[in-house]
């Protein structure tokens, strides 16, 4: 489906693709998700909603009725894939009952990232049958469900506090070998890969059961960006922004063509008051630019064509199993643009608290949407 509609020097200046879907999307809720729906189902076939709410997606019902709100909220014809939140006390009936619902659960480590204070207190409940994430995680793998991996420890084994930059090698070292052990059968998607060792850990192992979902701002930053001149809250995220080498390994897993990697935006909107505060909120808005800042990272590595479109449109959506042959498709074009600052208040009066920064307000963008 892929097609180069225009080319200038044998560089793609445009093309068209088929509509992609988002395995990583945070839309929100109330004012904010009236801002963000939009932008996400112009690009975006369907999305995976991430559930961390407040308070959190925690049954069929209230995912259902999220739902009706992310419908009411997007464009017609797009397909919102709803996921429970694990905490320590989700009944396994509960994920049972889900099963029509939602299509994953989403693992957050206790603390370590925005809104996972009912998350998971002791990682080792996944691998330890008797405890209710143990019997949540079984029964999801009977009803062919995927489960979520936000892939970081905040402990070693010890007891000991790991340094951020040290959670998704320690979890991909010490936890996930025991999640895939425990649920042989259990479809694991590790969210937002962030590290070179997350990136060998996939290579090896990935799968029909197995595979990771990565974020364009892990293919378009590394820690100098973060750190450049002072802190840039505006470019601050959980997992962290590691160091350039673990940059260039998931440019090279995004374009080697590997079934089990695809797109997962993490878009994550605060408003500026929460980023620009004593403790800044990790997440960034990345819906207004969601295909085309990927397109900028493959355009970097010459893989500006059919891989770009199995790893935005197709691999995703075999391994969840969402079965559907449309034939919807987006073209996008090679012209600069800048973001705005952008406000989510309906009525205008608090301008001040419901302003947010998209990602590289004010800076160029490479590629545009064609209306
Ligand atoms: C996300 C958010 O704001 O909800 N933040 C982030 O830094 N990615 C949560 C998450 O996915 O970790
Ligand atoms: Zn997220």
């Amino acid at each position: 489906m892929f097609e180069v509609l225009g080319r200038t020097e044998g560089k793609v200046t445009a093309f068209r693709m088929l509509k992609p879907d988002d395995w990583h999307q945070h839309m929100r809720d109330g004012d904010m998700l009236k801002l963000v729906g939009p932008m996400v189902s112009k690009r975006f076939y369907s999305a995976i909603i991430m559930p961390n709410l407040t308070p959190p997606i925690t049954t069929a019902q209230q995912a259902f009725e999220y739902r009706q709100r992310i419908l009411d909220a997007t464009e017609p014809g797009f397909i919102p894939l709803m996921t429970l939140y694990l905490t320590d006390g989700l009944d396994p009936e509960e994920v049972r009952k889900s099963h029509n619902a939602v299509w994953a659960i989403k693992y957050y480590p206790r603390g370590l990232t925005t809104n996972s204070d009912s998350g998971v207190k002791n990682p080792a409940d996944l691998w330890t049958p008797g405890t209710k994430p143990y019997d949540c995680l079984q029964v999801l793998a009977e009803q062919r469900g995927v489960l979520l991996l936000h892939a970081a420890d905040g402990f070693d084994r010890a007891g000991a506090e790991l340094d951020p930059y040290d959670q998704e090698k320690h979890f991909v070292m010490h936890t996930l070998p025991e999640i895939i052990k425990a649920h042989p059968r259990l479809k694991i998607s590790v969210e937002h890969l962030s590290t070179k060792w997350g990136a060998d850990f996939i290579v090896t192992h990935g799968g029909e059961y197995l595979g990771c979902s990565l974020t364009a701002h892990h293919l378009l930053l590394d820690r100098r960006d973060v750190f450049r001149g002072g802190f840039h809250p505006h470019r601050s995220w959980m997992p962290v922004i590691q160091p350039p080498e673990h940059k260039e390994a998931l440019r090279h897993l995004a374009t080697a063509d590997k079934p089990f990697v695809w797109l997962g935006s993490d878009s994550a909107p605060h408003p500026r008051v929460k980023k620009e505060a004593a403790c800044c909120a990790s997440g960034v808005l990345m819906a207004h630019a969601g295909i085309e800042l990927y397109a900028e990272a493959f355009e970097d590595m010459k893989a500006l064509d059919n891989r770009f479109e199995r790893f935005a449109s197709l691999n995703g959506r075999k391994f969840f199993g969402f079965i559907n042959d449309h034939m919807q498709t987006i073209e996008l074009v090679r012209e600069e643009w800048k973001p705005q600052p952008l406000f989510y208040a309906e009525s205008g009066e608090n301008l001040d608290v419901s302003e947010l920064v998209p990602f590289r307000l004010g800076e160029n963008i490479r590629w545009k949407l064609a209306a």
